[in-house]
């Protein structure tokens, strides 16, 4: 459903400058308090990076999503990045094999996980009203191609990506993993631990300020998206809820993607409740 183009070996999106801009992170400065938030798409991007942006700025409001492009390293050129002030916020859904290697080490990063399976019917109807893409093939068309075409999606699959972060990050000091469904069911936890990891601690009430202004029915009520992007529908704020793959998975296609899935996240380190509802 969407073209990819291959750098070192992995599957990224084939968009102008993309493969440059990653290609040129050899050049790129990483800085001690800049914020990564790393993740498969779909999983939350957005939602963590008004919670960061809230914690750091002091603030409990929602950002300008006008200037949301600056923030993701791989449609950015290297020198508009250092041009950045800090602490810079910095999003990206590349594979750990392209994550700038200065960065991991000194940088912090957060990485969320969602149940691939919300994940990727939020793909779905991300991909499916977007005019960019405009995916037609209705949902058992995405799912076959999808399925088959595995290894070239861009970003890779969920599992490569998870499993390849997860190693990577596992004891570090500089790394925190957040599941999505945690915020789902407790975001002013999730705040305050966030929070505490990125050194921008603040008081119990202005974490339930942030916790409010975050929210699903808040983001999707205040957010104001470019209407260019959206056929009819589309939305960046689509329903924000775990368990939504049970509207559209099949049996059949539920026991082939659990197949495929169980067998590849043998051993991982983090427990993923494939069934979520
Ligand atoms: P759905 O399509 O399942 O609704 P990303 O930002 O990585 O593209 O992820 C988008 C997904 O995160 C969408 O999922 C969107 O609704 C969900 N999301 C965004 N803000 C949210 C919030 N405040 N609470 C819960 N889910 C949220």
């Amino acid at each position: 459903p969407l073209r990819s183009a291959c750098v070192k070996g992995k599957f990224v999106p084939d968009w102008p400058l993309v493969v440059d801009n990653i290609d040129n992170y050899d050049k790129f400065h990483a800085r001690g308090d800049d914020i990564w938030i790393v993740n498969w798409p779909k999983s939350g991007t957005h939602w963590m990076f008004e919670v960061v942006t809230c914690l750091t700025s002091g603030k409990a409001q929602l950002h300008d999503g006008i200037k949301e492009n600056t923030m993701f390293p791989e449609f950015c050129p290297v020198d508009i990045l250092d041009d950045m002030t800090s602490p810079r916020i910095l999003d990206t859904h590349i594979q750990l094999e392209l994550f700038p290697e200065e960065a991991l080490k000194t940088s912090k990063i957060i990485y969320t996980v969602r149940n691939p399976k919300d994940a990727f019917v939020s793909g779905y109807f991300h991909l499916s009203r977007d005019n960019l893409v405009g995916f037609r093939g209705g949902w058992n068309n995405f799912f076959r191609t999808s399925m088959k075409e595995i290894k070239e999606v861009p970003y890779g699959t969920w599992y490569d990506h998870v499993r390849g972060y997860l190693a990577a990050l596992e004891n570090k000091p500089n790394a925190l993993v957040v599941k999505y469904e945690d915020m789902i069911k407790d975001l002013k936890k999730e705040v305050r631990r966030i929070a505490e990891f990125i050194g921008h601690q603040n008081s119990e009430e202005f974490y339930d300020e942030v916790a409010r202004v975050c929210s699903f029915d808040h983001m999707q009520k205040s957010k104001k998206e470019l209407k260019i992007i959206w056929k009819p529908g589309g939305s960046m704020y689509r329903k924000g809820i775990v368990g939504d793959w049970k509207n559209m998975f099949t049996v059949a296609q539920n026991e082939e993607f659990d197949a495929i899935y169980k067998d590849r996240l043998k051993n991982l380190n983090i427990s993923i409740d494939f069934e979520l509802a």
